[in-house]
Formats: C-alpha cells, structure tokens, sequence
C-alpha cells in the first residue's frame, strides 16, 4: 500500500462512519505568532477545539502537511523526518474515548482496511499523574478489543499527554499505538516509546479534556475533543514491510536522484546512507516550505531561517558525498512529482522552489567554502587543548565573520573528535545581539519581530487597531493572532464578512485621528481581576500571569499586553492599511505599515 493508497482509505474509512473531510492547511499556521510551522494536523483545529463551531460538523477527517524540526538531529534513523504528513479525525464534543479507540483498532487491523495483525499492536496509555487520574477507561477499551495486558503500557507525561504547541491551549491524556517492526529488542527496558525503531509509533488518539492556563494550571473544558493523528510515511513503511520510512516508494526517486548525482549508492555504507537521508529529508521539507501557499524563502528570521538550514544542512550532507556544485535541483524536482497530484501548490510554485534553492546553494557554497577554510587552519591549534573543547568566541567569530552556521561548526567539530563550548558561544551571540540590536538569525515565537523602534510603533498602532475596528465593526471583533516586523503589521480578528472599503476607511481614519492626537502611552500593573474590572481588553492567546501590565494610550484604548510600546501615539507617522482579507473561517487579516 503506497502513501497514496493509505491517505486516500483513512479518509474513505472515516467519511464512512460519518466524518466530513475538510481541506488540510498552510504549513505557515495563519493565526499564531506563538510556533513556526504548523506541527500536528489539530493545530489549524484549536479554534475549534477550544468550542468555536466549526462550519463541517462535530466529525472531521484529513490530511495534514507538518513539520517539526525538534529531532532534526534524529533525522536519517528508521522513523524521524522533519516534514511528514498527518492523517487525522476529530470529534468536536462528540464521541468520546471508546468509539475513537475502536474505530482506530477497527481501521489499523481489519482485513478490509489496513489488515495490520493484532498480535503485533502495542500501545500506551496515560498513566496517571497528580490531580489527573490514570487513564482505566482507554486500557479498558483496548482490553476488551483483545490486546493482552502484556501489551498494555502504563506511561507518564513524557510519553502519553499531548500538549499545546504554546503555552496556553487544549490538551489531555493520549492513547498511542505501536507496530512491532520485528527488529531485535534493543535491551531489556526496550519498549513502545523506545527510541531504538523496534517498535513503530503509527497513530496517537488524544482525548482533549483540559485547556492549559498560563499560570500552568489545567481547566476542565465545557465538552470534550477528540484529537487523533497517523503519520503517513511510518504506516506506509510498516504496511510495506519496510524497516524505515526512508525505505517507502516516496523517497526512492528522491534518493534516486542523490545517487545519480553524487555517484555514490544507497545501501552499502551507513555514513553515506545517512547523509542521503537527511538530504532526502531535509530537500522534501525545504520544496514544501517553500512550495507553501504562504510561500516562504530563506531568510535570517523565523520560519525562513528554519528553511535557510535545512537547505544548507542538506548542501553540507551533499559535500560529505563528494558534491562540489548545487544539486538540489533533480531531487527537488523529484519531489514535486511525487508530490504535486496531491499538493497542486508545488506544481504552482515549481519556478520559485527550484530558483530560491539555486540561489541559496551559491550563497551558501561561498560562505562553506570560507568558513572551512578558516576552520581548517585553526584546527591544528584548537586540537592542542587537551579537553577537546573549542572555545565559544572562537565558534562565535566563525558565525559572526563567515557566517558559518554553529550548528555546521559542532560538525565539524565532532568529526574531529571536539566539542564546543555551546554556552560560550550562546553568550557571545547574545552580546552581539544586544549591541547590534539586529535581532536576526534568532527565530521569533512572540508576535514581534525585535525590539526596535519601529516595531514599537507599530505595536502600538495594532492597539488603536483593534480598538478602531471594534468601535466601527462591533465588540465582536477580538485579536485572534498578531505578528509584527520592523516593516508592517499583520492583525488577524474574529469577524466574518470581508470589510467595506468605508469601513477600512472609517478605521484608518479613526487611528491617524488618535496618532493626530498623539495621546500618552501609559503602562500600569495590576490583576487580571483589576485589569477587566477596568475594561481592559483581555484575550485568549495573551500569556497572563497573576499580575498583568496594562496599557493606556488617552482615553481610546485599554488592553492588557506584555509591551513594549511607543511613548506617544504621535511618534507613529501616518498609518496606512494595505491589504484586508479572509485568514481562516470567521476571522479576517489586516496588514498595515507606518508611513
Ligand atoms: N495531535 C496529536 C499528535 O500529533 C494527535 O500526535
């Protein structure tokens, strides 16, 4: 059963027990400035999640593309992959943990569906943990549906509770289940959650019954969810009999293409199988970024400097293999034909895709060809330190001359049997941060870009904003994401009709109104309690503590944020709004700049 075949029956299976399929989404998530990449299928669903209706029903299945660079150091191992796509079913308030354990059991092992053997299930259940108690109900399920206790696992957090990506968000006590592979048991501890590849995670149903706070405490929600998600390439392998998920029919025109460019064949010697792996995933991940219909190009910040080292991490497997020039045109374009019947994006997007990878590979191979042979010459004398550790200033003057990535140097360094004084580095990073003030090369998780000025203002101006757009369109209108760079703002707020252009107007003109009469910033702490009492808006997505900081800005506005802000509203400059259109069902995205 091919990747294909498997996407195409998990969505027949659930539309036959009554699900609606909806369409996937970006891989840029739309309405969360809190993690770069859309991670999980449920991610683009928490609106939903969290009780808003959701326009399909209570029932809903798809597909979802997905990256998580957390492991990128485990990638080219039996089952890590930084890009991966997520099957998932939801129920929004309506079944509950007996009927999504079945039906999954149902679809894993029936004949008519996947036909997976039961004897070779394992899975794992929530083990119980202070205020929430173990999970009896899903291994009760699972007992009655025939898998024997021995296979059975009771496990803690670590292994069995699915969390928000950010702080705040829905979550609770996950049931996971694993494929033996076959594979020799690595030791006696080896078990389901084991790292080794002997037992394959195929699909996590989480029962979503808590919204974590910011204060870390979890609140009971009104209705319980269902949150499930199977990863496509780690069934196919299983259901293809293959020991891992480079070994499916998706990655073989992509290793195909490496071979025949570097000469060198798959499957013979582990080091370069290895490389060939992480090129594979890592091209796979880079086409799909920037294939996305939020396209996304390398960059120094956030999501587009997660894409500049995947690209470049994949050059330097590449040079590992004997290549000397660019490369990554044939596998990419592997890629896009695997790919582009179900992700039409990447056939869009194909020119792009192949042009920015051209350009980032000469970029790149200048700054390689540099840096190493810095690195080379220093390498006789750092080899004198007895602890093997190179010292952070020196990897910190490789970054900051070269614009050799740390992470390359810790490559290098470990093939040279070294380490690297990581903290060292951390520290030199940080002071040049703070004297540049330059704010690139780190990722942004906060809805602001840096500490500039210029992000300050329009900080601000996002605040007269949202008090403009609910004074014209109603207090329906909440912020339900924000994301701020030195050069415009993006406001993303519930409302279900596109605006008016006298609307937009009416807005636009009420902001430069208040910039006119450049009112004071003010900021004051207090409880939340105090905060709302006063009329401070206060939303879902800002992280409250006890004491929260308020600001003012004249009588207009009141909103309870973390700053920073502009001192007046007058420093702001005349504010222009570019662009109003649909973000995601019933909410609306606004960009605007500071002219
Ligand atoms: N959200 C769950 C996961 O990604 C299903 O594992």
């Amino acid at each position: 059963m091919t990747a294909n075949d498997l996407r195409r029956k998990y969505i027949e299976f659930f539309l036959s027990r009554n699900h609606k399929e909806i369409a996937g989404r970006s891989l840029i998530p739309e309405n969360d400035p809190t993690v770069l990449f859309t991670t999980a299928g449920m991610h683009p669903l928490v609106p939903f999640i969290l009780g808003e209706p959701h326009p399909a029903g209570k029932r809903l299945t798809d597909f979802q593309k997905c990256i998580r660079t957390g492991d990128i150091e485990a990638v080219g191992d039996p089952s890590h992959l930084t890009f991966f796509e997520m099957l998932g079913n939801w129920s929004l308030g309506d079944y509950f943990k007996k009927e999504a354990i079945t039906m999954s059991y149902e679809f894993l092992t029936s004949p008519e569906w996947l036909g997976i053997s039961p004897d070779i299930v394992s899975v794992t259940v929530f083990a119980g943990e202070a205020d929430i108690p173990k999970d009896d109900e899903s291994a009760g399920v699972w007992r009655s549906l025939g898998i024997p206790e021995e296979r059975i696992y009771f496990l803690p957090r670590s292994d069995n509770w699915w969390g928000p990506a950010g702080e705040t968000g829905p979550c609770g006590p996950d049931t996971e289940m694993f494929i033996d592979t076959g594979r020799k048991a690595c030791g006696p501890d080896c078990r389901p959650g084991c790292s080794c590849g002997k037992y394959f995670e195929v699909w996590n149903d989480v029962f979503m019954e808590y919204n974590k706070q910011a204060d870390g405490s979890y609140k009971k929600m009104d209705r319980r969810c269902v949150d499930t998600g199977m990863g496509i390439e780690r069934t196919a392998a299983i259901l293809q009999g293959k020991k891992s998920v480079y070994d499916i029919e998706v990655f073989r025109p992509i290793i195909a293409a490496i071979q025949q460019v570097s000469g060198k064949s798959y499957g013979s010697n582990e080091q370069i199988d290895m490389s060939v792996r992480i090129i594979s995933d890592h091209v796979r991940a880079s086409v799909f970024i920037l294939g996305d219909e939020n396209g996304i190009v390398p960059s120094n910040l956030g999501q587009g400097y997660i894409l500049r080292r995947l690209i470049r991490r994949a050059i330097r497997h590449g040079r590992k293999l004997g290549i000397e020039g660019q490369f990554l045109k044939e596998p990419a374009k592997a890629v896009i034909s695997i790919y582009k019947a179900v992700y039409p994006e990447l056939e869009r997007r194909e020119a792009v895709i192949l042009d920015e990878l051209a350009k980032e590979e000469d970029r790149f191979l200048l700054t390689l060809r540099k840096g190493e042979a810095e690195f080379e010459k220093l390498l006789p004398n750092l080899l004198k330190n007895p602890q093997k550790i190179i010292p952070g200033r020196v990897a910190f003057r490789l970054y900051d001359t070269y614009g050799f990535p740390i992470e390359i140097t810790e490559e290098l360094a470990r093939e040279n049997g070294m380490t690297i004084d990581r903290k060292g580095f951390d520290e030199a990073f940080e002071k040049h941060q703070e004297i540049s003030k330059a704010g690139a090369e780190k990722s942004f998780k906060g809805g602001l870009a840096d500490n500039s000025e210029m992000v300050k203002r329009l900080h601000t101006a996002t605040h007269l904003l949202h008090q403009a757009l609910r004074r014209v369109l109603g207090t329906h209108v909440q912020q339900k994401g924000s994301n701020i760079t030195a050069e415009r703002l993006r406001f993303d707020f519930s409302h279900t009709a596109p605006m008016s252009p006298e609307e937009i107007k009416a807005v636009e003109n009420m902001v430069n109104d208040q910039i006119a009469g450049d009112l004071p910033v003010s900021m004051s702490i207090m409880s939340l309690e105090e905060a709302q009492k006063d009329g401070a808006l206060a939303f879902f997505g800002d992280k409250y503590s006890d004491q929260v900081k308020v600001y003012t800005m004249g009588d207009f506005s009141k909103e309870v944020c973390g700053g920073p802000h502009a001192e007046h509203t007058g420093e702001l400059g005349r504010f222009v709004i570019q662009k109003e259109q649909s973000s995601s069902a019933g909410v609306r995205r606004i960009r605007a700049v500071l002219e």
